[in-house]
């Protein structure tokens, strides 16, 4: 049994794909919770100017006093940033529209690409005694992205069980190669998760066999289904579980957050 009062430092996940709309923020909050809930002390950090994640777990428009954006822009101290969401052991940094505009104003800043990588490092940090940073990333593969995987320890990527899913993904690859060799030696994958899966589909199907027969061991055996529970928990505020913590969605985000703590214990040993 993993000693949960002492954790070493925190592990920094990016959850990336610079396809819009295949279930990066529902991950990061749900993934959170989950972890969460087996008792590891989680922070997200909001990095798409569109706050989805922010919005999801809580924080609405007006409670965004200290964002990532002042974080990365301002040198924000952490401990203004972060704020406590209504999950237990679930802290956030939120974002606002703000964010848009930082990959203008940070062009001419020769550390643009380490600001996120020097935040998360700051002595603060410690005192929250973190498990888990989840970076919820934006769409693309611009400087916010990149920050978010110089900064962490490694990228999940959810992959949208439709056709096409695959494609993008080499150049996802060729960004995480790019900023090993740049910025981040260590960066390593965490996986490859499939999301809105229909089983009644063959093409979810379809899918799901040419990510295994291209990925291999990198795509979780855990699979996130299709689920209307998972859709609606955001405009309640909460994660799929709290918001229907039976359901499909719940139960396979818990699945998924057995799976990371797994994978950590494999590289720790
Ligand atoms: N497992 C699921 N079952 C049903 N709906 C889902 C599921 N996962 C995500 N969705 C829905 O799909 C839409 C896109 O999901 P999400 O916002 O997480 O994607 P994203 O990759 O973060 O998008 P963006 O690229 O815009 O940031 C949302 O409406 C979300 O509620
Ligand atoms: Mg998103």
């Amino acid at each position: 049994m993993a000693d949960l009062s002492r954790p070493t430092a925190p592990r920094i996940i990016a959850v990336a794909n610079q396809k819009g709309g295949v279930g990066k923020t529902t991950t990061a909050i749900n993934l959170a919770a989950a972890l969460a809930e087996l008792g590891r002390n989680v922070l997200v950090v909001d990095l798409d100017p569109q706050g989805n994640a922010s919005t999801g777990l809580g924080v609405d428009p007006d409670q965004r006093d200290v964002t990532t954006y002042d974080v990365l822009v301002d040198d924000a101290p952490l401990d203004e940033a972060i704020q406590n969401t209504d999950v237990e052991n679930l802290s956030i940094i939120p974002a606002t529209v703000d964010l848009s505009s930082a990959d203008i104003e940070l062009f001419s800043n020769e550390k643009r690409s380490f600001l996120l990588h020097d935040a998360l490092r700051q002595v603060a940090i410690d005192s929250y005694r973190f498990h888990y940073i989840l970076i919820d990333c934006p769409p693309s593969l611009n400087l916010l992205t990149v920050n978010a995987m110089v900064a962490a320890h490694s990228v999940l990527v959810p992959l949208q069980s439709e056709f096409f899913a695959l494609e993008g993904l080499s150049q996802l690859m060729l960004t995480v190669r790019e900023v090993r060799q740049t910025a981040n030696p260590k960066l390593r994958l965490e996986g490859v998760v499939l999301t809105m899966f229909d089983r009644r589909n063959n093409l979810s199907q379809q899918v799901e066999q040419d990510a295994r027969d291209n990925l291999g061991d990198l795509v979780f055996r855990t699979i996130i289904p299709r689920n209307v529970r998972v859709s609606e928990a955001p405009s309640f505020a909460m994660p799929v579980l709290s918001y229907d913590p039976q359901s499909q969605g719940a139960a396979a985000y818990r699945a998924l957050a057995e799976d990371i703590i797994q994978n950590r214990t494999q590289q720790a040993a």
